[in-house]
């Protein structure tokens, strides 16, 4: 593909990622001309680097584990081991056809694609290869990248952030996982179930400290007992080579030694050397300051994605990306309610919630105005019959709506975008326990919490 050499357009995206190509796509459809730069592959972190392979890695796990387990169902099968070139072939076949699909997309919509590191020069001009592109207005889309530790030297062979993770081509025999939030707890489950001794390290006092406090107990307890090792409340303080791989010193003097350590501390906002301070826009720690509607207060530039504060998730980026093409547009699109983006962890067991914690729920509301109700899911007939353990946690505001929505156990996921539709909709339990839910599903779990919540119990004991 010839490269194109400078112009003027209606918008001119740094970045595509979740948030720039969404932004392109939906400015294409309303008819505004896109130049779209990236250095890398079109698509970004998410598809080439982040959720897409990650969760290919996470199937393959699971079918791992359900081979292990098969024998709890009568079927006789056994794990013979896990060839991690036809995984890495499975993974990356997944994200060439996604990616082929958006290439595609992209072409349709006669959207002006431009491979090259791209620099903010002028409030309305990007540079790229000496060539200028210049819009009329500006959108920053650079992405996040992986943070590591001060003395933390990333080598790529021994000590891996998850990029570095997701090419290995074996499988290791230990491995310390440094950080147990998202990246730190998807690893950890996926290695555990491909064979490996994993240690998560977590500096607060639970896994997946940013959910609800008992989310993070049921994730503790079911992680015990996969025989995943992980220490909580101690932060890591160094880390050295040995014969055979690495040496974490945790405070308090307690050291862990394994094949290999993957960083998983948080991500950084991808905005330094870009000219973006050289231009005036206000960086906070990095992260690209805006108002509301996404606009960072300087000519017509906005910013989508990982580079501004809240949430880093790829679908918080593709509606902040079409929320900014339709204001350019001028649609006046209603501004993106943060607390209603639904939170998914792939890990066994999954996690995915809404809305508040109980514990934010108390601090926002009062403790006396807040109830939750746990609905264990040993009372839902299609999570017996796939052997999940784990809940559902409501809370509610006392005679007002659900605040928010938690849940643990196998396919979670799949019930967020019932639990994110009554958290936006403000809706009592009153209201939603009328809704008929198909038997058996895992559906039908979050029927009956809202069933137990409006006091009319039907399976659940109150
Ligand atoms: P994270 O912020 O979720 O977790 C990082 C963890 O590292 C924290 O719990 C923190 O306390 C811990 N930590 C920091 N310094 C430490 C120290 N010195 N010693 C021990 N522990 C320490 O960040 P993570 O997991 O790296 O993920 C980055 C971003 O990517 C997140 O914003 C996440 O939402 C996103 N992501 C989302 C996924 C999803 O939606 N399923 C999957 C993977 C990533």
């Amino acid at each position: 593909m010839s490269q194109p050499n400078g112009g003027t357009f209606d918008i001119v995206i740094l970045g595509a990622g979740s948030g720039g190509y969404a932004a392109a796509l939906r400015a294409a459809e309303l008819n505004l001309s896109v130049a779209l730069i990236d250095k890398a592959e079109l698509g970004g972190t998410c598809l080439h680097r982040g959720c897409i392979p990650t969760k290919a890695l996470l199937h393959a796990a699971e079918v791992a584990e359900q081979t292990r387990e098969s024998e709890q169902f009568g079927v006789k099968a056994e794990l013979v081991g896990i060839d991690m070139g036809g995984v890495n072939a499975y993974k990356d076949g997944v994200v060439a056809r996604l990616y082929k699909g958006l290439q595609g997309l992209l072409k349709q919509d006669k959207i002006t694609v431009v491979n090259g590191a791209g620099k903010l020069v002028a409030q309305d001009t990007v540079e790229v290869d000496g060539q200028r592109y210049t819009g009329r207005n500006i959108i920053l889309a650079t992405g996040s990248y992986s943070r590591s530790l001060p003395g933390l030297e990333v080598d790529g062979r021994r000590v891996l952030t998850s990029e570095h993770a997701l090419k290995l081509d074996r499988v290791p025999s230990s491995v310390i996982v440094l950080g147990g939030g998202v990246i730190g707890v998807e690893f950890a489950s996926v290695w555990k179930s491909f064979g490996a001794d994993v240690t998560i390290l977590e500096a607060l006092p639970r896994l997946v400290a940013a959910e609800d406090e008992d989310i993070s107990k049921q994730v503790e307890r079911a992680f015990r007992k996969r025989k995943i090792n992980f220490k909580v409340g101690k932060p890591f303080e160094k880390v050295e080579h040995t014969d055979n791989g690495v040496r974490a010193t945790i405070a308090g003097g307690e050291t862990i030694e394994a094949e290999i350590l993957l960083v998983a501390v948080g991500r950084g906002p991808t905005t330094a050397n870009l000219g973006y301070e050289e231009q005036g826009v206000t960086l906070d720690r990095g992260f690209v300051i805006t108002n509301e509607r996404l606009h960072t207060g300087v000519g017509n530039i906005y910013a989508v994605g990982d580079i501004v504060p809240g949430l880093q998730l790829a679908h918080r980026g593709f509606q902040q990306g079409i929320f900014v093409a339709e204001e350019i547009a001028g649609l006046r699109p209603a501004a993106i309610d943060e607390a209603g983006i639904p939170r998914v962890t792939y890990s066994d067991p999954e996690v995915a919630s809404m809305g508040l914690t109980e514990a934010r729920a108390k601090e926002q509301y009062g403790a006396d105005k807040v109830s939750t109700y746990n609905y264990n899911l040993g009372g839902n007939g299609k999570s017996q019959i796939l052997k999940t353990a784990g809940f559902i946690k409501l809370v509610r505001l006392n005679d007002g709506p659900v605040l928010g929505v938690h849940m643990v156990g196998a396919r979670m996921s799949e019930l967020v975008g019932e639990a994110q539709l009554i958290y936006n909709w403000e809706a009592f339990p009153e209201e939603v326990a009328q809704l008929v839910h198909a038997h058996p599903t895992q559906n039908e779990a979050l029927g009956e919490a809202f069933l137990a919540l409006a006091g009319k119990p039907l399976h659940a004991h109150s």
